[in-house]
């Protein structure tokens, strides 16, 4: 008996220390998410001629409008419809994208990347969203003149946490499904699909808007082999390349700019870790 007792308290302790290891759902952790790396706010923010309208965070605007959609971002914060969503409903629009009415959310929001966003980091997101102050502001309604799935993949129960820390497990889970980096660096098939499986990080995406034409620069060491990694980390918390010129939107400079030390190394490293590639021409 006494052994069995001894054997209780030591399984109570390990599992009480290994619960406090365990990283728990914040506020604060959210507010770093959706406000740096992920960038919710650079397509839900409302753009005025003077930038983001900062006092209507998150309440959505015009995104896109070409052949295949015209995407308006919704108002997302607790004066938008999700209000009405439970926090389980919302988590399963951010990672799946799929409404509690069962409809689909379209592109660009990136759901080829969310469905590896960790529990905890969704709990997190969804916390911070319910604490942002809510927006009167009925941007309207999204026009997808493209057949959309019926889903984004098979419906997910749970992802695991990726540790965070300058490591390249950590930085592939920012440069993927939190920041969407791989998304808009790796060129899109004829559908409009990131080529992950053969191109990662290849580039050569175009981007039209009042800045002119951007294309998206190859993020593999073919492309960015001839910067320190010291001229790097200047080019992503400054926007300034070491020859003074700036990079050109969607560029999330701003995002990356607000980003901590250790998360800009993580992405470094795991830029450097990626597969050589070139970049194909555009069709
Ligand atoms: C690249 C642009 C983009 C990014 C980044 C983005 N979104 Fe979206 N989001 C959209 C668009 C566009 C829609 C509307 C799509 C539609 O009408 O089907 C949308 C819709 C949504 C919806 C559905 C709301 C409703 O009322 O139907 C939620 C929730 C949402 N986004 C949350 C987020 C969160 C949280 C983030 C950051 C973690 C985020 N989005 C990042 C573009 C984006
Ligand atoms: C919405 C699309 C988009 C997203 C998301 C995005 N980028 Fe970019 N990125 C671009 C474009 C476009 C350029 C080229 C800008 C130019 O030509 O001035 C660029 C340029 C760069 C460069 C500069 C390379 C050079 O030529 O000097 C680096 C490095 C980079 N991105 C890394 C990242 C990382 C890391 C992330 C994620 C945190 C990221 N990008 C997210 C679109 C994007």
């Amino acid at each position: 008996m006494k052994h069995l007792a001894l054997a209780g308290a030591l399984t109570a302790i390990t599992l009480a220390g290994a619960g406090s290891a365990l990283a728990a759902p914040s506020v604060e952790r959210g507010d770093y998410l959706v406000n740096t790396i992920m960038g919710c706010g650079n397509c839900h923010t409302p753009m005025g001629p003077n930038g983001p309208e900062m006092d209507k965070a998150l309440g959505g605007r015009l995104v896109e409008d070409n052949a295949a959609f015209k995407a308006i971002s919704s108002n997302i914060t607790p004066g938008g419809a999700v209000a009405k969503w439970s926090d389980a409903e919302l988590a399963k629009a951010i990672r799946e994208g799929i409404r509690p009415d069962g409809s689909l959310i379209g592109p660009p929001m990136p759901f080829e990347v969310y469905k590896g966003i960790s529990d905890t980091d969704l709990a997190s997101i969804v916390m911070y969203l319910r604490t942002v102050p809510a927006v009167t502001n009925d941007p309207g309604k999204s026009e997808y003149r493209i057949p959309l799935p019926p889903a984004y993949g098979p419906p997910i129960t749970s992802v695991a946490d990726v540790p965070e820390g300058v490591t390249v497990e950590y930085g592939a889970y920012l440069a993927g499904p939190l920041g969407h980096c791989t998304v808009c660096h790796t060129p899109f098939d004829k559908n409009g699909m990131a080529q992950f499986d053969t191109l990662l990080g290849a580039g050569g995406n175009e981007f039209h808007g009042p800045w002119g034409t951007s294309i998206t620069a190859n993020i593999t060491p073919t492309g960015l082999g001839h910067y320190s990694d010291a001229e790097l980390k200047a080019v992503l918390t400054t926007g300034k390349r070491p020859d003074g010129s700036m990079l050109l939107p969607p560029m999330p400079v701003a995002t990356t700019a607000a980003m901590t030390s250790d998360d800009i190394d993580a992405l470094i490293l795991y830029m450097r870790s990626l597969p050589p590639k070139d970049t194909p021409t555009p069709q």
